[in-house]
C-alpha cells in the first residue's frame, strides 16, 4: 500500500509492506553516507536488517525514553555527524517510535541548514500518527515539543512485521490515535475497533488512520485550522498525561480525554467499551482537577482564557469549539 503526501515543504510518500526494511535501497537511493538513529530497546536484528543493504552506514544508539528528545543529546549527534565528515547530500534514518522520529527530524531539519531522512517506525504510535506531518521536536525545560520545526521525512518506510516486539501496553495505547481519526473522518476504520478486528487487520487499520490524517495535513499543514480536528482527546489527554508525571502513556491519557469529548451517552459508553478491549484500563484514573486547569494553561493551543476543544456529536460528525477554561473545568 502506498500514500502519496503533499506538502509545502516537499511532497513524500508512505509505504506500507511487510518485510520493507530489509530492502530500504530499493525505495530511496542512498548515494552518501547514512545514519541509522536509534534507541536502546530497537532489536539488534532490525538494525542489522536495515544496515545490510546500505554501503556507507553508521549507527547512532541513544537511551529509549523522552528524555532523549534533549538538546544534549541532539548536541551528541551532531558532534557525531561532524566527527564523521556527513555533509548536505548524506541521510540519516530514524529506526524507532515517535521519540526517535521526532529527534531524527529535528537533527536532520537543522544540519547545514536541511539533511534527507527516512522515517522507518517502530511503534503503533509512529506507525499510525507521528511519521507524517512534518512535526518534529525536542522537549526543553521539562516542557514537552516546545522547540520544533516542520520538516517532513523524505520517505516513510511502514513494515508492520516490527510491530511484533513492540511491549503489549504500547501497542495498544498507540492504537488510541487510530481510534481517534476513526471517529472524526473513517466510520469503517470505527468499526473494525467496534468489532475487535483491530489487531488481524492492523496494515488497514494504519493505512486508513494515516489517510485521514492526511487529508488534514494537506488541507492545513501547518496548524491554522483544520488540523486543530487531530487534537480530539488531547486537550485534557496532554495535560493528565503531564500531571501523572507521565506514568500514563501518550495513548492512554488521550483516550480519557476523548471519553471526555463525546455528549451522547450511549456513544460513550461504546466508545468505553472499545478503550477496554485495547486493554486499556480507564477507570482507576486519578487526578487533580486544578492541576488539570494548570497544565492546560501551558497548552501552546491556549488563546488568553480559550482554548479550541474538538466534540464529538457522532462518528464523523466533530466540530471545533471554543471555550473558557471555567468551561473546561466543568468537562471534568
Ligand atoms: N511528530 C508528531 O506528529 C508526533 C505525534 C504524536 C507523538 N509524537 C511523539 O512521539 C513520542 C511517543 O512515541 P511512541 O509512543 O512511539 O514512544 P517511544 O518512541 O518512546 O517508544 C515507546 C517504547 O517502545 C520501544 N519500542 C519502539 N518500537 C519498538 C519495537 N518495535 N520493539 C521493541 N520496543 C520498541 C521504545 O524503545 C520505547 O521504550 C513522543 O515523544 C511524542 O511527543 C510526535
Amino acid at each position: 500500500m502506498r500514500i502519496q503526501v503533499k506538502s509545502n515543504i516537499r511532497d513524500y510518500e508512505v509505504i506500507i509492506e511487510r518485510n520493507s526494511i530489509s530492502k530500504l535501497q530499493e525505495y530511496f537511493s542512498f548515494e552518501g553516507k547514512v545514519m541509522i538513529i536509534t534507541d536502546e530497546n530497537i532489536p539488534l536484528t532490525y538494525i542489522q536488517e536495515v544496515k545490510k543493504t546500505i554501503q556507507k552506514c553508521y549507527v547512532y544508539t541513544v537511551k529509549a525514553g523522552d528524555q532523549s528528545k534533549s538538546l544534549e543529546v541532539y548536541q551528541a549527534i551532531i558532534k557525531e555527524l561532524l566527527y564523521l565528515h556527513f555533509d548536505k547530500f548524506d541521510c540519516l534514518i530514524a529506526l524507532g517510535g515517535g521519540m526517535i522520529g521526532d529527534l531524527t527530524g529535528f537533527v536532520a531539519s537543522s544540519y547545514k541548514r536541511g539533511i534527507a531522512y527516512i522515517n522507518v517506525p517502530t511503534s503503533t504510535l509512529a506507525q499510525i500518527d507521528s511519521s507524517i506531518g512534518g512535526k518534529v521536536a525536542l522537549n526543553c525545560h521539562g516542557v514537552k515539543n516546545c522547540i520544533g520545526f516542520f520538516y517532513p521525512a523524505y520517505k516513510v518506510i511502514i513494515d508492520v512485521n516490527l510491530l511484533k516486539t513492540l511491549p503489549a501496553r504500547h501497542y495498544y495505547a498507540g492504537l488510541v490515535e487510530a481510534l481517534k481519526a476513526g471517529i472524526l473522518q473513517d466510520q469503517t476504520l470505527y468499526t473494525l475497533f467496534k468489532n475487535q478486528e483491530v489487531d488481524t487487520r492492523i496494515e488497514e487499520v494504519i493505512y486508513r488512520a494515516l489517510m485521514v490524517k492526511k487529508k488534514i495535513i494537506e488541507m492545513d499543514e501547518f496548524d491554522k485550522n483544520q488540523r486543530k480536528l487531530l487534537n480530539l482527546g488531547h486537550t485534557i489527554g496532554h495535560a493528565l498525561e503531564s500531571s501523572s508525571k507521565f506514568h500514563l502513556l501518550h495513548g492512554e491519557a488521550v483516550a480519557y480525554g476523548l471519553l471526555k469529548m463525546i455528549d451522547d451517552f450511549t456513544l460513550q459508553k461504546e466508545v468505553c467499551r472499545i478503550i477496554d478491549s485495547l486493554q486499556i484500563d480507564l477507570h482507576n484514573i486519578k487526578y487533580d482537577k486544578n492541576s488539570i486547569l494548570e497544565y492546560v494553561l501551558n497548552d501552546k493551543k491556549i488563546d488568553h482564557d480559550k482554548i479550541d476543544l474538538v466534540r464529538v456529536k457522532g462518528i464523523e460528525d466533530c466540530f471545533l469549539q471554543r471555550i473558557s477554561l471555567k468551561e473546561l473545568g466543568d468537562l471534568l
